[in-house]
């Protein structure tokens, strides 16, 4: 249903995006890739444009600087100019703590990536989708951007902020076939909460304790399917969450 669609996955490197890409190229979805580390999944790249015959590029991408993400645009071939998907997935919580302990350096990096970041590479793109008169955003929003939650009041206002945006640009697209989607995940286990608490790797495996999170590969298959849908059909907002979880802090955990 998918093949020959075109997609730009930003954070592909690690988590939900990586297993998007990988979920994508296995429905022949052809993709455009941007992660700081994007040379960690060279291999699987050159697997995936093998094993199922789909144009793969790959760039460095920082989301944060803006100057490198006009260029890369620019450099850019102009089979891109019709993308389809545009998840943008690039995004990071920092610390938990306190407003008065939060580091400020934590705070610019999760405001630049998970707002400024999803912005500039939203602004490159919808003209193009505008001008093709089609084209889906998903946006990677969080059960944070509903639920506050104490020691993590500036990720939550970030993610408050993605869903803020993708309403906007929806009103904004009222008019055209281009849909936009906020998904919504709690508890996943990834490499979220090694970056988290920088490293820490006990520190993280504890969020996950007694409890089955969500795979990336969860939240994957949604992304797939918020893309499957029929041309007159918008998923606007997803919220998806393990089972045993409630809202962002209330969750039942087994001994
Ligand atoms: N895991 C959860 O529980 C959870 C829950 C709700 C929402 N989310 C959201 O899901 C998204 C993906 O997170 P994840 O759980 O998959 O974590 P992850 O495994 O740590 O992956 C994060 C991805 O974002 C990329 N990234 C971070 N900063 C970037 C930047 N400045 N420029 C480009 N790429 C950047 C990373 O790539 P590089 O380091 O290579 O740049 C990596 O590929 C994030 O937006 C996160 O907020 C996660």
């Amino acid at each position: 249903m998918l093949t020959n669609k075109k997609a730009l996955i930003t954070g592909a490197s690690s988590g939900i995006g990586y297993e998007t890409a990988k979920l994508f190229a296995q429905n022949n979805v052809n993709l455009l890739l941007f992660s700081r580390n994007i040379d960690k999944i060279k291999n699987d790249i050159e697997e995936w444009k093998i094993k199922y015959n789909i144009k793969i590029e790959a760039f460095q991408v920082d989301v944060q600087n803006l100057s490198i993400v006009n260029n890369v645009f620019e450099k850019l071939d102009s089979y891109w100019d019709d993308i389809d998907f545009l998840v943008n997935n690039a995004g990071l919580a920092l610390g938990l703590e306190t407003i008065e302990k939060q580091d400020v350096n934590d705070w610019e990096i999760m405001i630049d990536t998970n707002i400024k970041g999803l912005l500039y590479i939203t602004k490159k793109v919808l003209p193009l989708m505008k001008k093709n008169n089609k084209g889906h955003i998903i946006n990677i929003g969080s059960v944070a951007g509903v639920w506050t939650y104490a020691n993590g009041v500036v990720y939550c206002a970030t993610k408050a902020a993605v869903k803020t945006i993708s309403e906007g640009i929806r009103i904004e697209l009222v008019d055209t076939p281009i849909k936009v989607t906020n998904i919504q995940p709690g508890l996943v286990e990834t490499n979220f909460s090694i970056t988290r608490f920088k490293g820490d790797n006990i520190k993280a495996k504890k969020v996950y304790e007694g409890i089955e999170a969500l795979t990336a590969i969860d939240i994957a298959e949604v992304i797939l399917w918020v893309c499957s849908t029929k041309p007159h059909v918008q998923i606007a907002e997803v919220t998806i969450m393990p089972t045993n979880q409630a809202t962002s802090t209330v969750v039942f955990r087994k001994n």
